[in-house]
């Protein structure tokens, strides 16, 4: 049995990865701000352990360690998938907002792989996904911010697969396209068909599409990938 520790696990992507963990037989530490959907799911799954933890605040991921440290001592694997979204024109952005962007999307997968690397190096094994955006990549449109925040999620991805790579730690990203996900609903019926329209496949991936790639990540099939920045968009 494999510990993984998912964040923003509440719904959307990290819902799908955590259940597909689960399904797998996993043991998966979930965290969110708001845990309850997660509380319903361990109905099902004795193997989950939701933890309620505010990712921008430091000590908040401090304690969520403390409490993981209290059940494991080796996460097998981190998926670093928490993540908010700003839409709108660059120089109407407050600071505030631009540091809370920051702080979710860039910050906290920092502050959580910081903490699970001891117990890998020691274990001689892990392995870490971050989950980006083809913004990182291509840049979007009145979401800058957001883009600049995937772009350094991309670059760290490639500068720590080389750092731990010799710890047996691989480090991997995907660049996600348009998901079906909560993050999508504020486009409006002709936005989506436009969105639609630039995809190749012609629609929006599904959450479980994103979650069947993350396995792969953490499986034995991918013992030789780390460093790699993913492309997940149904061809956009
Ligand atoms: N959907 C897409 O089209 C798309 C495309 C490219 C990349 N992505 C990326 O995929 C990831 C998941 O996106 P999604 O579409 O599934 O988003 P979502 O449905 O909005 O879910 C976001 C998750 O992150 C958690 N979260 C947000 N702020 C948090 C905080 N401060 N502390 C702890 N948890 C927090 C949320 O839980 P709480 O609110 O309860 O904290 C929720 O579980 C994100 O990194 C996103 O950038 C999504």
């Amino acid at each position: 049995m494999r510990e993984i520790l998912v964040t923003g696990a509440s719904r959307g992507i990290g819902f799908a990865i955590t259940t597909t963990f689960l399904e797998n037989g996993d043991r998966v530490y979930a965290c969110a701000r708001d845990v309850q959907s997660l509380y319903e799911l361990k109905e099902k799954y004795s193997l989950l352990d939701p933890i309620s933890c505010d990712l921008k605040d430091p000590s908040s991921v401090e304690k969520m360690f403390i409490r993981i440290g209290e059940m494991t001592h080796q996460l097998d694997a981190v998926i670093n998938n928490a993540g908010i979204s700003k839409i709108g024109l660059l120089q109407d952005m407050s600071v505030e907002e631009w540091d809370e962007l920051m702080a979710v999307n860039l910050r906290a997968p920092f502050l959580v792989i910081r903490k699970a690397l001891p117990g890998m190096i020691r274990a001689g094994k892990g392995c870490i996904v971050n989950i980006s955006s083809m913004w990182g990549t291509y840049g979007a449109s009145c979401e800058s911010a957001y883009s600049a925040s995937k772009g350094g999620l991309n670059a760290l991805t490639r500068a720590l697969a080389k750092e731990v790579a010799p710890s047996g730690i691989r480090v991997n990203a995907i660049t996600l396209g348009a998901i079906e996900t909560s993050m999508n609903a504020f486009l409006s019926p002709e936005e989506r068909a436009d969105l639609e329209n630039e995809i190749g496949m012609g629609r929006l991936g599904s959450p479980r599409e994103a979650a069947d790639l993350v396995m792969y990540l953490c499986s034995d099939q991918s013992t030789y990938m780390t460093g790699a920045v993913i492309p997940l968009d149904g061809g956009f």
